[in-house]
């Protein structure tokens, strides 16, 4: 039988909760399957932080890195905790594995599962992916401040994007579309940001020729919340930069009926290291600890997972015992673990 070794993070807030329920779908899908995921914990994260003062040692991260994939959950204190002021957990965890990982293609997918309460009226058949660059950017963290604290403080944040980071992401998008719907979407901001706006127009100019099939077109971020608010059904594929793809797909959740059903994969397409599945949002410090979390976001990145994986009927048929649950949802609130419950339950009923 197939062995696949998996790191799992829970993380903080609500991550150990709806990472509960993902580790409980998994279980249940490989059940009778011939695969065997062989599971490593990594307790890391604000508490791990407070009890210890690492936030993740080089061992950590070895130990992560020998992994096939990573779940995890989500991480962070909450906002504004006076002892965690001296541990960025965001940038020293999360986007410590994006970087060390080369996770460079960050894909959200978006759809609207029927029966779901959208705030949109009328959103017609919503389908989306947004692919996020996720090495590169303004997240680089080549910034710096002078003279900080004083009234003549300069704080910089430099957004780095290089002709190698947008061609390979930009590549993978357009390999998205062409087994997709064959339309893509540049989302930038040529018109303020010009330099790099200008390497990822002319490099999707560039690789589009190669992609005669895909229809290209292009919007400025700000245009592109509008559209996704009046006519999300028109996308396919959207590629664009890792700071606009937060906030898009942050949006895009929203639409979707929620952002506890928004998942993710933080992709190496190499295969050179562990790609990563998380939901999108955070560790929601405002209900954790309460079970009122939704834990449909991490299910469904546990299908993108499987889907990873190679185990594409697995992958199907998580997808379907959550496209089920979500259409039998009467809008009455469930704790987290009967939401998990629910899912398993239509598992195996299939
Ligand atoms: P958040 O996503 O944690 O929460 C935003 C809102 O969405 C909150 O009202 C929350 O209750 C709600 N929400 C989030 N997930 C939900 C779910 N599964 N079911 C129901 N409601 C849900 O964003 P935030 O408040 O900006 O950030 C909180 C912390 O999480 C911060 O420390 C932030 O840095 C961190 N964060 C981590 C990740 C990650 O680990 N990938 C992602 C985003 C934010
Ligand atoms: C996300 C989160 C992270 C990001 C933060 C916590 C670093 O918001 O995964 O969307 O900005 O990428
Ligand atoms: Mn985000």
């Amino acid at each position: 039988s197939r062995q696949v070794k998996l790191a799992v993070i829970p993380g903080d807030g609500i991550g150990p909760e709806v990472i509960a329920e993902a580790v409980k779908v998994l279980d249940a899908v490989t059940r009778d399957s011939d695969v065997r995921f062989e599971k490593t914990e990594f307790l890391l994260g604000a508490d791990r932080f407070l009890k210890t003062g690492d936030v993740l040692t080089d061992d950590d991260l070895d130990a992560i890195r020998g992994n096939d994939a990573i779940l995890l959950g989500a991480v962070g204190g909450l906002p504004g905790d006076p002892r965690l002021a001296g541990a960025n957990i965001e940038r020293g965890l999360l986007l410590k594995l994006r970087f060390s990982l080369d996770h460079y293609a960050n894909l959200r997918p978006t759809r609207i599962y029927p029966g779901v309460p959208s705030p949109l009226a009328n959103p017609g058949e919503v389908d989306f992916l947004v692919v996020r660059e996720g090495t590169e950017g303004p997240y680089v963290g080549n910034g710096g401040a002078i003279r900080q604290g004083t009234p003549h403080e300069v704080a910089n944040e430099v957004s780095v994007n290089t002709a190698y980071g947008v061609e390979r992401v930009v590549r993978f998008a357009f390999e998205k579309a062409s087994a997709r719907r064959n339309k893509l979407t540049l989302v930038h901001k040529t018109n303020v940001l010009t330099f790099a706006g200008s390497l990822w127009q002319r490099t999707v100019n560039a690789v589009a020729a190669e992609f005669p099939q895909v229809k290209v077109d292009y919007l400025h971020v700000d245009a592109a919340t509008i559209f996704l608010v009046t006519d999300p059904a028109r996308f396919d594929v959207l590629v664009t930069d890792n700071l606009f793809g937060d906030i898009l797909t942050d949006l895009a959740g929203a639409i979707s009926g929620g952002i506890g059903l928004a998942a993710s994969g933080n992709i190496n397409p190499d295969g050179v290291f562990p790609s990563m599945f998380e939901p999108v949002h955070g560790s929601a410090p405002d209900i954790a600890g309460q079970q009122k979390a939704d834990p449909t976001a991490a299910i469904l990145s546990v299908a993108l997972l499987l889907e990873h994986l190679g185990l594409a009927a697995e992958s199907a048929a998580v997808t379907a015992a959550v496209t089920s649950d979500i259409a039998a949802r009467t809008g009455g609130p469930r704790p987290t673990s009967a939401v998990g419950d629910a899912i398993v339950a239509s598992l195996d009923a299939h």
